[in-house]
């Protein structure tokens, strides 16, 4: 089992709201079908979900009071995220499969029908925001995954931002000297991402790699090493 997130930064563009890179995600698409019924796909807000967000806070409004703005949002963006990755791509609702954490009877319905699921970051009851870097942890540990990719729009990890330097190999949150992102970013970019991969970094490998190139999507469904593996503190 393999859980991957398709960073926001990857499949639209954070600095053009409402944006996504559809013939990106055709082609990775084609890759990752490869893998259906051992593959479950999560992805970010991007330039949908972080965007809406900000707009409500700073508008006054509590995700209480109209977080159901951001997931009819997310939910428009899974749609058309699946409708190009293609077959047998399927959009799953995080809201929906939300009680508290992260119900995976629905996911695991989707997988024996060799379907590959997909959830979102997105606002759930009673008013926060889920990070598909969260969703990500949490699916790797109620699936039992053997690796956790987060495909994002920069090689890995480095060291200090902005980089000079190749990525790191490893990084654990304790090891470097990290941000947030450069685009808009309600969920706390790479630090926050950090902090939760670290949670599961001992008992699964965790890759952070970058998603626009698509033969790393193959290497990684191969069991292979890309970017940098997040390792415990
Ligand atoms: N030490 C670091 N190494 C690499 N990237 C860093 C570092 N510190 C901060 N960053 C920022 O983290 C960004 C990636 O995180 P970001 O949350 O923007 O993407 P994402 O998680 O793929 O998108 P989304 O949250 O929409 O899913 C990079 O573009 C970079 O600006
Ligand atoms: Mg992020």
């Amino acid at each position: 089992m393999i859980v991957l997130k398709l960073g926001g930064s990857v499949i639209s563009d954070k600095r053009r709201p409402y944006s996504l890179r559809t013939e990106l995600l055709k082609e990775i698409g084609k890759v990752l079908k490869k893998k259906s019924g051992e593959l479950v796909v999560v992805h970010g807000g991007g330039s949908f979900g972080h965007p809406k967000v900000r707009e409500l806070l700073e508008s006054g409004y509590s995700l209480k009071d109209k977080g159901y703005e951001v997931i009819r949002v997310m939910n428009e963006m899974t749609n058309r995220v699946t409708e190009a990755l293609g077959d047998p791509f399927a959009p799953y609702s995080t809201p929906s499969m939300w009680a508290g954490e992260l119900l995976v009877e629905p996911i695991r319905e989707a997988l024996k029908i060799g379907w590959i699921p997909v959830i979102q970051g997105n606002v759930v009851p009673p008013g926060k925001v889920v990070s598909g870097d969260e969703l990500v942890v949490e699916l790797a540990k109620k699936l039992g995954a053997e690796a956790v990719g987060l495909a994002t729009d920069v090689e890995g990890v480095y060291r200090s931002w902005p980089p000079s330097g190749p990525p790191l190999r490893e990084a654990s949150p304790c090891s470097v000297e990290l941000k947030g992102s450069e685009g808009i970013d309600v969920t706390g970019g790479m630090r926050k991402k950090l902090e939760e991969l670290a949670k599961i970094a001992g008992e699964v490998k965790v890759y952070v790699f970058n998603g626009f190139k698509v033969e790393n999507y193959a290497t990684l469904l191969e069991g292979g090493e890309v970017g940098t593996r997040v390792v415990p503190c």
